[in-house]
């Protein structure tokens, strides 16, 4: 028998959104009638479909796929040019960052690559997460061992966590102390907050002052409305220097299904090898993609090209306010519910903090039984997200006026 890779078994609880399907399908089991009222608000998943700009540009890249002088076998381990260029010149240049093509690298998701880059980091780092935090990016570094065991409130050994809570405005306080990588995801999930731009000056002034790398996750950018609020690190001076930045088509143009996304590296960004020289993170990656990945099929890339195009800029931009206006609903619903909530102005998810002290998982159970709704429990999130709960704007409009009407009616205190 082969041995296995004991960090596994370090991991708290299965990962949240498949745990919470498997809560799902008790629920059914036990109730069958309430099978077909259930309205998920749980996983950030889209549910309208692909704009039409992506659709043809698809429909005519599988054309092509069907003629010898059109043909692609593999692509580009880095990505497409057309889709790299059009990348920088309309999520960075137009924005005033510094970024060309060649440091975009097309991926299958972002949670791929948030998991991925850790094959080019040591072992040895401090880490630091903000609590409550997109459980990626801890579950993936229990399994590659850079933690030691979860406490009782899972929370693992030698990650920092930095609370983000109604208290501190879900602002993640500057560590007094050195981290060598820490992760920040703005707009935030799962609390839907916003980082300004003084909060990432000071973040990238503490990244230079300690040599730290930043992971940078925008995956949500395009839901940014308030036009003060940076899209990209890199619209902080001097942030190519210490930051990754992690990119994503699921939520902007609904491709959850479709897959495609990207990451930023910066030449000139680099870690410390053992000997104490400095390597250079593009080339370390870039390797790391060769050997471990073939890339994005073409016909996806394409679809994603087609985002840049004035029609799928537009209908892109349809997409977003249709969720952010069912983002308005939920926040409406449940303020005049009673309920304290933040989030979904900038973001596509509303966190909400649970009514009468019920821990996460409890609330959850009370809107399952009593609404028939699904949400996430902030829990799951993190210890911090204890008596928080999540709700997700990504649905249809029928499903999330019923949802308030049902929440208004049951659950209004
Ligand atoms: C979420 O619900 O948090 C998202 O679906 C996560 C993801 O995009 O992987």
């Amino acid at each position: 028998m082969p041995t296995i890779n004991n960090n596994f078994l370090k991991l708290k609880a299965g990962y949240l959104f498949p745990e919470i399907g498997r809560r799902v399908a008790e629920f059914i089991k036990a109730n069958p009638d309430a099978a077909e009222k259930i309205i998920k608000l749980g996983i950030g998943d889209v549910t309208e479909p692909l704009p039409e700009a992506c659709i043809v540009a698809m429909h005519k890249a599988v054309d092509e796929q069907s003629q010898h002088e059109s043909f692609h076998g593999y692509g580009p381990e880095q990505g497409y040019p057309f889709l790299c260029e059009a990348i920088a010149e309309h999520d960075y240049l137009s924005r005033g960052c510094d970024i060309s093509a060649d440091e975009i690298f097309i991926s299958d998701g972002s949670k791929c690559d948030c998991a991925g880059i850790l094959d080019i980091l040591g072992h040895d780092n401090t880490i630091a997460v903000t609590d409550p935090v997109y459980p990626v990016y801890v579950d993936t570094n229990v399994m590659i061992g850079n933690t030691g065991e979860a406490d009782d409130a899972g929370r693992y050994g030698k990650l920092i966590y930095i609370p983000v809570t109604a208290e501190n405005n879900f602002t993640p306080e500057i560590p007094a102390t050195k981290v060598d990588v820490i992760y920040l995801c703005y707009p935030n999930n799962p609390t839907g907050s916003v980082a300004s731009k003084e909060t990432l000056t000071k973040w990238v002034a503490y990244a230079k002052q300690h040599g730290s790398l930043i992971l940078y996750d925008a995956a949500y950018e395009a839901f940014i409305a308030d036009p003060d609020i940076p899209h990209s690190i890199y619209e902080i001076e001097d942030a190519r220097e210490v930051a990754i930045e992690f990119r994503s088509f699921s939520k902007n143009a609904g491709f959850t299904g479709t897959r495609c996304a990207f990451t930023v590296i910066p030449k000139g960004l680099s870690g410390t090898a053992a000997d104490g020289s400095m390597v250079e993170l593009h080339g370390l990656w870039g390797r790391r993609q060769s050997t471990k990945f073939n890339g994005v099929s073409y016909i996806i890339q394409r679809g994603a090209e087609a985002v840049y195009t004035e029609a799928g800029q537009q209908q892109t931009a349809g997409l977003v306010s249709f969720y952010m206006e069912n983002a308005r609903i939920i926040r409406e619903g449940l303020t005049r519910a009673g309920m304290a909530v933040y989030g979904g102005t900038n973001a596509p998810y509303v966190w909400i903090k649970t009514p009468d002290n019920q821990t996460s998982w409890e609330f959850f159970d009370t809107l399952l039984n009593d609404t028939h709704i699904v949400g996430t429990p902030g829990s799951g999130f993190g210890a911090s997200g204890e008596g928080y709960f999540r709700l997700s704007a990504f649905n249809s409009r029928e499903n999330v006026e019923d949802a308030m009407q049902r929440i208004g009616s049951v659950l209004a205190v």
